[in-house]
């Protein structure tokens, strides 16, 4: 079976959708792994980084997106078609990546989010479509090695369909003090719906994102991070560093023709950091 991760925080800018397009690339070019990215982010980021916004647009009116597999839920219909949906073999590195696939979001999941939170018990996940996500999918995840969940800066109905999923979690943070504060709510949330669904999820690590070694706050809150990690608060503090770099974020443009994982995110660049960054993500879900 395929190891499951979410990458999480309820606070949106951190890197979450950059460190799941940049885990699923290396994993797949550098270490031959079998990748499924699911985007549960209406924002559809992920999507329109690894496929054009045109093909996007064009799957999402045929009902090809994960808007359909909530919209079922709601309509008590049966139209998501799981292996339809899934698109294979994508990104823009020569014109696609074998083993590169993707299950695509939906502007429209908002819409249907509100429906599905209305039919929702938070408490006890007893009622509600918590596991839909986990049934569509069922015959699909065996053939891949990884997955890897891209999550909303929320932890509602759609995030915990893929919590439901996981068996473990990623949470990227930048190194300020805001966004150190909002770690231990990420946590005690992901522990309550796992008791409840009587789930073992794993908080795999703390990753450090858009790192400004430069600054004095940054270098301040990477030691704290460290240290909390020392004093057993927090899950593990990723030793590998993401730089904030230019070059990581013009990556995310699928348009740009580009054959290489050095072209895509350059040489010299922070290429170093996000192969080092997948090597210690396989080292932590090997133990
Ligand atoms: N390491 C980085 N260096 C430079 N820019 C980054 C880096 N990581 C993310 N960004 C940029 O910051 C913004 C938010 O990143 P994103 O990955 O979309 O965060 P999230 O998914 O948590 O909302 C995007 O514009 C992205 O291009
Ligand atoms: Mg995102």
């Amino acid at each position: 079976m395929p190891t499951v991760t979410s990458i999480i925080n309820l606070k949106g800018g951190v890197g979450k959708t950059t460190i799941t397009l940049a885990l699923a690339h290396f994993l797949t070019l550098e270490h031959h792994k079998r990748v499924l990215v699911i985007d549960l982010d209406p924002q559809t980021n992920a999507t329109v980084c690894l496929i054009p916004e045109r093909e996007w647009q064009r799957r999402d009116e045929a009902g090809l997106t994960l808007y359909q597999l909530f919209a079922d839920a709601v309509k008590g219909t049966h139209r998501f078609d799981a292996d339809a949906a899934i698109v294979r073999d994508v990104s823009n590195i020569a014109g696609g990546i074998k083993g590169l696939d993707l299950l695509p979001s939906s502007l429209r999941l908002i819409k249907v989010q509100d429906r599905v939170t209305q039919i929702t018990d938070f408490e006890t996940y007893e009622r509600g479509p918590i596991f839909a996500l986990r049934d569509a999918l069922a015959e699909f995840l065996p053939y891949y090695d990884h997955i890897l969940l891209d999550c909303p800066p929320s932890l509602g109905v759609v995030t915990l369909n893929g919590l439901a999923i996981s068996d473990s979690y990623l949470v990227p943070v930048v190194p300020d003090i805001l966004s150190v504060l909002g770690i231990p709510p990420i946590l005690d949330r992901v522990e309550h719906f796992a008791q409840r669904t009587r789930r073992n999820i794993r908080a795999l690590g703390i990753i450090i994102s858009k790192m400004r070694a430069q600054t004095i706050l940054h270098n301040e809150m990477e030691r704290r991070l460290r240290e909390d990690f020392v004093e057993r608060r927090f899950p593990p503090v990723f030793r590998t560093v993401v730089p904030e770099s230019t070059r990581i974020a013009e990556a995310a443009n699928v348009l740009a023709p580009v054959n290489t994982l050095q072209q895509k995110y350059g040489n010299g660049g922070p290429m170093d950091e996000l192969s080092a960054l997948t090597q210690e993500f396989l080292w932590h879900v090997s133990r």
